[in-house]
Protein backbone atom coordinates (compact mmCIF):
# COMPACT_ATOMS: atom_id res chain seq x y z
CA UNK A 1 0.00 0.00 0.00
CA UNK A 2 1.01 3.62 -0.80
CA UNK A 3 1.33 5.86 2.09
CA UNK A 4 -0.48 9.34 3.02
CA UNK A 5 1.67 12.51 1.72
CA UNK A 6 1.85 13.24 5.69
CA UNK A 7 2.97 9.27 6.91
CA UNK A 8 6.15 9.21 8.79
CA UNK A 9 8.19 7.13 6.04
CA UNK A 10 11.39 7.23 4.19
CA UNK A 11 10.84 8.36 0.76
CA UNK A 12 12.52 5.10 -0.69
CA UNK A 13 10.18 3.25 1.04
CA UNK A 14 7.51 4.63 -0.52
CA UNK A 15 9.43 4.43 -3.77
CA UNK A 16 9.67 0.56 -3.23
CA UNK A 17 5.79 0.63 -2.38
CA UNK A 18 5.24 2.14 -5.31
CA UNK A 19 6.92 0.27 -7.73
CA UNK A 20 5.58 -2.63 -6.15
CA UNK A 21 1.94 -1.15 -6.77
CA UNK A 22 2.73 -0.71 -10.33
CA UNK A 23 4.36 -3.88 -11.42
CA UNK A 24 1.25 -6.06 -10.06
CA UNK A 25 -1.15 -3.84 -11.80
CA UNK A 26 -2.12 -5.59 -15.81
CA UNK A 27 -4.74 -3.47 -16.68
CA UNK A 28 -3.00 -0.41 -19.28
CA UNK A 29 -5.60 2.11 -17.41
CA UNK A 30 -4.90 0.89 -14.29
CA UNK A 31 -1.17 1.39 -14.45
CA UNK A 32 -1.40 5.17 -15.81
CA UNK A 33 -4.16 6.59 -12.94
CA UNK A 34 -2.37 4.99 -10.62
CA UNK A 35 1.03 6.28 -11.71
CA UNK A 36 -0.46 9.83 -11.20
CA UNK A 37 -1.93 8.85 -7.46
CA UNK A 38 1.66 6.93 -6.43
CA UNK A 39 3.68 9.84 -7.77
CA UNK A 40 1.82 12.63 -6.24
CA UNK A 41 2.34 10.50 -2.36
CA UNK A 42 5.87 10.14 -3.07
CA UNK A 43 6.72 13.57 -3.36
CA UNK A 44 3.75 15.08 -1.19
CA UNK A 45 2.10 16.68 -4.26
CA UNK A 46 -0.68 18.26 -4.19
CA UNK A 47 -1.57 17.59 -7.58
CA UNK A 48 -0.33 15.24 -10.28
CA UNK A 49 -1.18 14.25 -13.38
CA UNK A 50 -0.02 12.04 -16.17
CA UNK A 51 -0.05 12.62 -19.87
CA UNK A 52 -0.10 9.76 -23.31
CA UNK A 53 0.87 11.25 -25.89
CA UNK A 54 -1.28 10.71 -29.14
CA UNK A 55 0.24 9.93 -32.67
CA UNK A 56 -0.28 13.51 -34.34
CA UNK A 57 1.80 15.31 -30.91
CA UNK A 58 -0.72 16.31 -28.52
CA UNK A 59 -2.39 14.26 -25.82
CA UNK A 60 -4.25 11.24 -26.35
CA UNK A 61 -4.91 10.48 -22.41
CA UNK A 62 -4.65 12.13 -19.60
CA UNK A 63 -5.43 11.36 -15.55
CA UNK A 64 -5.27 13.57 -12.88
CA UNK A 65 -4.73 12.72 -9.04
CA UNK A 66 -5.82 15.74 -6.82
CA UNK A 67 -8.30 17.79 -8.34
CA UNK A 68 -12.32 17.36 -6.89
CA UNK A 69 -14.95 16.52 -9.78
CA UNK A 70 -16.04 19.81 -9.60
CA UNK A 71 -12.33 21.35 -10.09
CA UNK A 72 -12.31 19.29 -13.48
CA UNK A 73 -16.05 19.56 -14.82
CA UNK A 74 -15.61 23.24 -14.56
CA UNK A 75 -12.52 23.77 -16.44
CA UNK A 76 -13.43 24.37 -20.32
CA UNK A 77 -11.21 21.84 -21.85
CA UNK A 78 -8.19 19.56 -20.56
CA UNK A 79 -5.32 20.33 -21.72
CA UNK A 80 -4.42 20.35 -25.41
CA UNK A 81 -0.90 19.51 -25.00
CA UNK A 82 0.71 23.31 -25.49
CA UNK A 83 3.53 24.76 -23.67
CA UNK A 84 5.14 22.86 -21.04
CA UNK A 85 3.26 19.51 -21.37
CA UNK A 86 4.24 19.95 -25.16
CA UNK A 87 7.54 20.30 -24.21
CA UNK A 88 8.02 16.81 -22.11
CA UNK A 89 6.68 14.60 -24.70
CA UNK A 90 9.73 15.93 -25.97
CA UNK A 91 12.61 16.80 -23.90
CA UNK A 92 14.39 13.75 -22.19
CA UNK A 93 15.47 15.28 -18.81
CA UNK A 94 12.88 16.46 -15.85
CA UNK A 95 12.18 20.30 -15.45
CA UNK A 96 11.70 21.76 -12.50
CA UNK A 97 10.18 25.34 -11.31
CA UNK A 98 9.99 27.27 -7.72
CA UNK A 99 6.74 29.03 -9.66
CA UNK A 100 5.22 27.69 -13.14
CA UNK A 101 3.24 31.13 -13.48
CA UNK A 102 6.64 32.89 -13.75
CA UNK A 103 7.68 30.53 -17.08
CA UNK A 104 6.76 31.21 -20.35
CA UNK A 105 6.04 27.86 -21.56
CA UNK A 106 2.92 27.00 -18.67
CA UNK A 107 0.86 28.94 -21.45
CA UNK A 108 -2.35 27.21 -22.18
CA UNK A 109 -4.30 26.83 -18.98
CA UNK A 110 -8.02 28.02 -18.81
CA UNK A 111 -9.59 30.41 -16.83
CA UNK A 112 -10.82 27.79 -14.15
CA UNK A 113 -7.66 26.04 -13.59
CA UNK A 114 -6.69 25.78 -10.26
CA UNK A 115 -4.02 28.20 -9.36
CA UNK A 116 -0.71 25.93 -9.07
CA UNK A 117 3.30 27.21 -7.63
CA UNK A 118 5.98 24.68 -7.49
CA UNK A 119 6.39 22.07 -10.86
CA UNK A 120 7.91 18.90 -10.89
CA UNK A 121 7.62 17.49 -14.65
CA UNK A 122 9.24 14.06 -15.52
CA UNK A 123 9.43 12.50 -19.06
CA UNK A 124 8.51 8.68 -19.36
CA UNK A 125 10.47 7.23 -22.24
CA UNK A 126 10.99 3.60 -22.85
CA UNK A 127 13.89 2.57 -25.77
CA UNK A 128 13.84 6.69 -26.62
CA UNK A 129 10.13 6.39 -27.33
CA UNK A 130 8.22 8.82 -24.99
CA UNK A 131 5.47 6.70 -23.41
CA UNK A 132 4.09 9.79 -21.04
CA UNK A 133 4.61 12.07 -18.72
CA UNK A 134 4.56 12.78 -15.13
CA UNK A 135 3.38 16.41 -14.31
CA UNK A 136 3.37 17.12 -10.28
CA UNK A 137 2.33 20.61 -9.08
CA UNK A 138 2.12 22.42 -5.45
CA UNK A 139 4.09 20.46 -2.70
CA UNK A 140 2.45 20.41 0.17
CA UNK A 141 4.65 22.33 2.27
CA UNK A 142 5.11 25.29 0.18
CA UNK A 143 8.26 24.41 -0.73
CA UNK A 144 9.64 23.74 -4.45
CA UNK A 145 10.34 20.40 -4.93
CA UNK A 146 13.87 19.15 -3.98
CA UNK A 147 16.53 17.27 -5.88
CA UNK A 148 15.56 14.50 -3.90
CA UNK A 149 11.79 14.91 -5.16
CA UNK A 150 13.44 14.53 -8.78
CA UNK A 151 15.85 11.40 -8.43
CA UNK A 152 12.77 9.57 -6.67
CA UNK A 153 9.98 10.38 -9.57
CA UNK A 154 12.86 10.06 -12.11
CA UNK A 155 13.59 6.76 -10.82
CA UNK A 156 10.01 5.78 -10.92
CA UNK A 157 9.67 7.09 -14.14
CA UNK A 158 11.58 4.17 -15.11
CA UNK A 159 9.64 1.56 -13.53
CA UNK A 160 6.76 3.09 -14.63
CA UNK A 161 7.92 2.85 -18.61
CA UNK A 162 8.28 -0.65 -17.85
CA UNK A 163 4.98 -1.25 -16.01
CA UNK A 164 3.20 0.60 -18.96
CA UNK A 165 5.12 -1.73 -21.65
CA UNK A 166 4.13 -4.97 -20.02
CA UNK A 167 0.33 -3.77 -19.71
CA UNK A 168 0.51 -3.00 -23.17
CA UNK A 169 1.91 -6.28 -24.28
CA UNK A 170 -0.21 -8.19 -21.61
CA UNK A 171 -3.37 -6.60 -23.70
CA UNK A 172 -2.38 -7.36 -27.16
CA UNK A 173 -1.93 -11.07 -25.57
CA UNK A 174 -5.88 -10.86 -24.20
CA UNK A 175 -6.93 -9.83 -27.28
CA UNK A 176 -5.17 -12.73 -29.40
CA UNK A 177 -6.30 -15.09 -26.63
CA UNK A 178 -10.01 -14.43 -27.46
CA UNK A 179 -9.58 -14.29 -30.87
CA UNK A 180 -8.07 -17.95 -30.56
CA UNK A 181 -10.35 -18.94 -28.64
CA UNK A 182 -13.05 -17.98 -30.77
CA UNK A 183 -11.68 -19.71 -33.75
CA UNK A 184 -11.18 -22.93 -31.32
CA UNK A 185 -14.92 -22.74 -29.88
CA UNK A 186 -16.14 -22.33 -33.97
CA UNK A 187 -14.34 -25.64 -34.98
CA UNK A 188 -15.26 -27.74 -32.40
CA UNK A 189 -18.84 -26.50 -32.88
CA UNK A 190 -18.50 -27.55 -36.41
CA UNK A 191 -16.26 -30.44 -36.76
CA UNK A 192 -17.45 -31.85 -33.50
CA UNK A 193 -21.01 -31.00 -32.13
CA UNK A 194 -22.69 -30.47 -35.34
CA UNK A 195 -21.28 -33.87 -36.99
CA UNK A 196 -22.53 -35.26 -33.57
CA UNK A 197 -25.77 -34.05 -33.75
CA UNK A 198 -26.33 -35.08 -37.47
CA UNK A 199 -25.52 -38.25 -36.60
CA UNK A 200 -27.82 -38.87 -33.91
CA UNK A 201 -30.69 -36.98 -36.65
CA UNK A 202 -29.75 -39.55 -39.27
CA UNK A 203 -30.18 -42.84 -36.99
CA UNK A 204 -33.44 -41.71 -35.86
CA UNK A 205 -34.41 -41.59 -39.50
CA UNK A 206 -33.13 -44.95 -39.99
CA UNK A 207 -35.15 -46.05 -37.06
CA UNK A 208 -38.44 -44.90 -38.16
CA UNK A 209 -37.68 -46.42 -41.64
CA UNK A 210 -36.83 -49.85 -40.84
CA UNK A 211 -38.61 -50.47 -37.67
CA UNK A 212 -41.90 -50.45 -38.71
CA UNK A 213 -42.97 -48.70 -35.87
CA UNK A 214 -46.47 -47.24 -34.72
CA UNK A 215 -48.03 -43.81 -36.25
CA UNK A 216 -47.70 -42.23 -33.44
CA UNK A 217 -44.05 -43.03 -32.80
CA UNK A 218 -43.37 -42.95 -36.14
CA UNK A 219 -44.38 -39.42 -35.94
CA UNK A 220 -42.02 -38.35 -32.93
CA UNK A 221 -39.29 -40.09 -34.19
CA UNK A 222 -39.97 -37.36 -37.60
CA UNK A 223 -40.10 -34.38 -34.76
CA UNK A 224 -37.40 -35.16 -32.55
CA UNK A 225 -34.92 -35.35 -36.31
CA UNK A 226 -36.43 -32.15 -37.27
CA UNK A 227 -35.37 -30.56 -33.96
CA UNK A 228 -32.15 -31.74 -34.26
CA UNK A 229 -32.19 -29.85 -37.77
CA UNK A 230 -33.24 -26.74 -36.35
CA UNK A 231 -30.67 -27.22 -33.80
CA UNK A 232 -27.90 -27.68 -36.28
CA UNK A 233 -28.90 -24.66 -38.28
CA UNK A 234 -28.75 -22.45 -34.83
CA UNK A 235 -25.11 -24.04 -34.29
CA UNK A 236 -24.49 -22.87 -37.82
CA UNK A 237 -25.32 -18.95 -37.39
CA UNK A 238 -23.50 -19.17 -34.18
CA UNK A 239 -20.63 -19.86 -35.58
CA UNK A 240 -20.92 -17.09 -38.16
CA UNK A 241 -21.39 -14.91 -35.87
CA UNK A 242 -18.07 -15.52 -34.17
CA UNK A 243 -16.30 -15.96 -37.25
CA UNK A 244 -17.14 -12.34 -38.34
CA UNK A 245 -15.45 -9.79 -36.82
CA UNK A 246 -17.88 -9.13 -34.38
CA UNK A 247 -14.88 -7.42 -31.98
CA UNK A 248 -14.00 -5.51 -34.97
CA UNK A 249 -16.87 -3.66 -34.99
CA UNK A 250 -16.65 -2.39 -31.38
CA UNK A 251 -13.23 -1.20 -32.01
CA UNK A 252 -13.63 0.74 -35.56
CA UNK A 253 -15.69 3.11 -33.42
CA UNK A 254 -13.27 3.63 -30.54
CA UNK A 255 -10.37 3.28 -33.41
CA UNK A 256 -11.44 6.48 -34.88
CA UNK A 257 -12.71 8.22 -32.27
CA UNK A 258 -8.64 8.09 -30.79
CA UNK A 259 -7.71 9.24 -34.61
CA UNK A 260 -10.24 12.25 -34.10
CA UNK A 261 -9.01 13.00 -30.36
CA UNK A 262 -5.84 13.25 -32.06
CA UNK A 263 -6.17 15.41 -34.30
CA UNK A 264 -8.33 17.91 -32.08
CA UNK A 265 -5.60 18.45 -29.60
CA UNK A 266 -2.82 19.44 -32.33
CA UNK A 267 -5.39 21.14 -34.81
CA UNK A 268 -7.87 23.86 -34.19
CA UNK A 269 -9.69 23.18 -36.96
CA UNK A 270 -13.62 22.18 -36.64
CA UNK A 271 -13.25 18.33 -37.60
CA UNK A 272 -17.11 17.07 -38.13
CA UNK A 273 -17.58 13.05 -39.11
CA UNK A 274 -19.94 10.77 -39.52
CA UNK A 275 -19.50 7.10 -39.34
CA UNK A 276 -22.10 5.11 -40.60
CA UNK A 277 -23.10 3.25 -37.47
CA UNK A 278 -23.39 -0.74 -37.09
CA UNK A 279 -20.46 -1.54 -39.42
CA UNK A 280 -19.87 -4.99 -38.15
CA UNK A 281 -19.01 -7.24 -41.01
CA UNK A 282 -15.82 -5.61 -42.09
CA UNK A 283 -12.22 -7.23 -41.79
CA UNK A 284 -9.81 -6.53 -39.52
CA UNK A 285 -8.07 -5.70 -42.28
CA UNK A 286 -10.42 -3.39 -43.30
CA UNK A 287 -10.30 -1.85 -40.61
CA UNK A 288 -6.81 -1.13 -40.35
CA UNK A 289 -6.76 0.23 -43.54
CA UNK A 290 -9.69 2.54 -43.03
CA UNK A 291 -8.19 3.74 -39.62
CA UNK A 292 -4.40 3.91 -40.98
CA UNK A 293 -5.56 6.90 -43.69
CA UNK A 294 -7.97 8.22 -42.02
CA UNK A 295 -4.38 8.97 -39.04
CA UNK A 296 -2.66 9.68 -42.26
CA UNK A 297 -4.67 12.08 -43.87
CA UNK A 298 -6.07 13.68 -40.62
CA UNK A 299 -1.95 13.86 -40.15
CA UNK A 300 -1.59 15.88 -43.27
CA UNK A 301 -4.11 18.21 -43.26
CA UNK A 302 -3.28 19.55 -39.27
CA UNK A 303 0.58 19.68 -40.75
CA UNK A 304 -0.45 21.05 -44.31
CA UNK A 305 -3.41 22.42 -44.77
CA UNK A 306 -4.14 25.42 -42.54
CA UNK A 307 -7.74 24.35 -42.81
CA UNK A 308 -10.98 26.17 -40.78
CA UNK A 309 -12.98 22.92 -41.70
CA UNK A 310 -12.55 19.04 -41.88
CA UNK A 311 -14.92 16.65 -42.57
CA UNK A 312 -14.93 12.50 -42.41
CA UNK A 313 -17.59 10.13 -43.88
CA UNK A 314 -17.74 6.32 -43.85
CA UNK A 315 -20.59 4.78 -45.51
CA UNK A 316 -21.14 1.18 -46.63
CA UNK A 317 -23.45 0.77 -49.85
CA UNK A 318 -23.46 -2.82 -49.90
CA UNK A 319 -20.31 -3.97 -52.12
CA UNK A 320 -17.81 -1.59 -50.60
CA UNK A 321 -16.58 0.80 -47.89
CA UNK A 322 -16.59 4.59 -48.95
CA UNK A 323 -14.23 6.78 -46.70
CA UNK A 324 -14.13 10.41 -48.03
CA UNK A 325 -12.28 13.02 -46.00
CA UNK A 326 -12.06 16.70 -47.01
CA UNK A 327 -10.65 19.95 -45.89
CA UNK A 328 -11.04 23.09 -47.46
CA UNK A 329 -7.07 24.26 -46.52
CA UNK A 330 -4.79 25.47 -49.34
CA UNK A 331 -4.59 22.73 -51.20
CA UNK A 332 -2.44 21.24 -53.51
CA UNK A 333 -1.57 19.52 -56.72
CA UNK A 334 -1.07 16.14 -56.56
CA UNK A 335 0.90 15.59 -59.52
CA UNK A 336 3.64 17.49 -59.04
CA UNK A 337 3.57 18.16 -55.20
CA UNK A 338 6.95 16.93 -53.60
CA UNK A 339 5.95 13.68 -52.20
CA UNK A 340 6.78 12.09 -48.40
CA UNK A 341 5.72 8.44 -47.14
CA UNK A 342 1.94 9.22 -46.88
CA UNK A 343 0.16 9.65 -49.99
CA UNK A 344 2.02 6.35 -51.43
CA UNK A 345 1.51 4.66 -48.34
CA UNK A 346 -2.15 5.33 -48.72
CA UNK A 347 -2.39 4.43 -52.25
CA UNK A 348 -0.45 1.40 -51.88
CA UNK A 349 -2.84 0.22 -48.72
CA UNK A 350 -5.90 0.60 -50.85
CA UNK A 351 -4.62 -1.18 -53.94
CA UNK A 352 -3.85 -3.88 -51.72
CA UNK A 353 -7.28 -4.62 -50.54
CA UNK A 354 -8.38 -4.25 -54.27
CA UNK A 355 -9.70 -0.79 -53.65
CA UNK A 356 -9.15 2.63 -55.64
CA UNK A 357 -7.97 5.78 -54.06
CA UNK A 358 -8.38 9.34 -55.17
CA UNK A 359 -7.19 12.79 -54.35
CA UNK A 360 -8.90 15.81 -56.00
CA UNK A 361 -6.87 18.82 -55.19
CA UNK A 362 -5.61 22.00 -56.46
CA UNK A 363 -4.11 24.78 -54.57
CA UNK A 364 -6.50 27.19 -53.11
CA UNK A 365 -9.30 24.85 -53.00
CA UNK A 366 -9.04 22.11 -50.23
CA UNK A 367 -8.24 18.88 -50.58
CA UNK A 368 -10.46 15.37 -50.76
CA UNK A 369 -9.74 12.33 -50.30
CA UNK A 370 -12.25 8.81 -51.61
CA UNK A 371 -11.04 5.80 -51.02
CA UNK A 372 -13.00 2.44 -52.07
CA UNK A 373 -12.65 -0.47 -51.43
CA UNK A 374 -14.59 -3.82 -52.18
CA UNK A 375 -16.12 -6.68 -49.71
CA UNK A 376 -14.73 -8.70 -52.01
CA UNK A 377 -10.79 -9.53 -51.44
CA UNK A 378 -8.89 -9.05 -54.29
CA UNK A 379 -7.47 -12.20 -56.61
CA UNK A 380 -4.63 -14.24 -55.32
CA UNK A 381 -1.74 -11.53 -56.39
CA UNK A 382 -1.69 -8.05 -54.65
CA UNK A 383 -2.87 -5.43 -56.71
CA UNK A 384 -1.39 -2.24 -56.31
CA UNK A 385 -2.55 0.22 -58.80
CA UNK A 386 -0.78 2.52 -61.27
CA UNK A 387 0.32 5.94 -59.83
CA UNK A 388 -1.96 7.65 -61.77
CA UNK A 389 -4.91 6.13 -59.40
CA UNK A 390 -3.99 8.78 -56.86
CA UNK A 391 -4.50 11.89 -59.34
CA UNK A 392 -5.45 15.59 -59.23
CA UNK A 393 -9.07 15.04 -60.65
N1 LIG B 1 -4.62 18.11 -47.00
C1 LIG B 1 -3.54 18.69 -47.54
N2 LIG B 1 -3.52 20.04 -47.75
C2 LIG B 1 -2.44 20.63 -48.29
N3 LIG B 1 -1.34 19.98 -48.69
C3 LIG B 1 -1.30 18.66 -48.51
C4 LIG B 1 -2.38 17.94 -47.94
N4 LIG B 1 -2.07 16.62 -47.92
C5 LIG B 1 -0.86 16.52 -48.47
N5 LIG B 1 -0.37 17.73 -48.82
C6 LIG B 1 0.90 18.02 -49.52
O1 LIG B 1 1.35 16.81 -50.10
C7 LIG B 1 2.66 16.54 -49.66
C8 LIG B 1 2.92 15.08 -49.63
O2 LIG B 1 2.18 14.46 -48.59
P1 LIG B 1 2.73 13.13 -47.94
O3 LIG B 1 1.78 12.69 -46.93
O4 LIG B 1 3.06 12.18 -49.03
O5 LIG B 1 4.11 13.59 -47.29
P2 LIG B 1 4.41 14.42 -45.98
O6 LIG B 1 3.18 14.60 -45.18
O7 LIG B 1 5.12 15.65 -46.40
O8 LIG B 1 5.44 13.51 -45.24
P3 LIG B 1 5.18 12.11 -44.48
O9 LIG B 1 6.01 11.07 -45.17
O10 LIG B 1 5.66 12.36 -43.14
O11 LIG B 1 3.75 11.75 -44.49
C9 LIG B 1 2.78 17.25 -48.35
O12 LIG B 1 4.11 17.57 -48.04
C10 LIG B 1 1.97 18.49 -48.60
O13 LIG B 1 2.71 19.47 -49.31
MG1 LIG C 1 2.02 12.90 -44.69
Amino acid sequence: MVSGPSAPRSQLDALSDAIRALTTEISIERVLRRLAEISAHLVNARYAALGVPSEMGGLAQFYTYGMTERQVARMDHLPVGHGLLRELLRVTNPIRLEDLRQDPRSAGFCAAHPTMTSFLGVPIISKGVHLGSLYLCDRLNNQPFSDEDERLVTMLAGHAAVAIENARLNEQLRKLAIIEERDRIAMELHDGIIQQIFSVGIRLDITRRTQNPPDEIAEQLKNAASELNRVIEDLRMYIRDLNRGVDYAVTLGDQFREVFEGFRSVSSSRLVSDIQPGLTHLTEDKVHVLVQLTREMLSNIARHARASEVYVELVDNGHSTELTISDNGIGFNPATVQRGRGLDNMTSRVGRLGGTLTIDSSPGHGATLRADIPHTSPPTSAHTPPAGETNGG
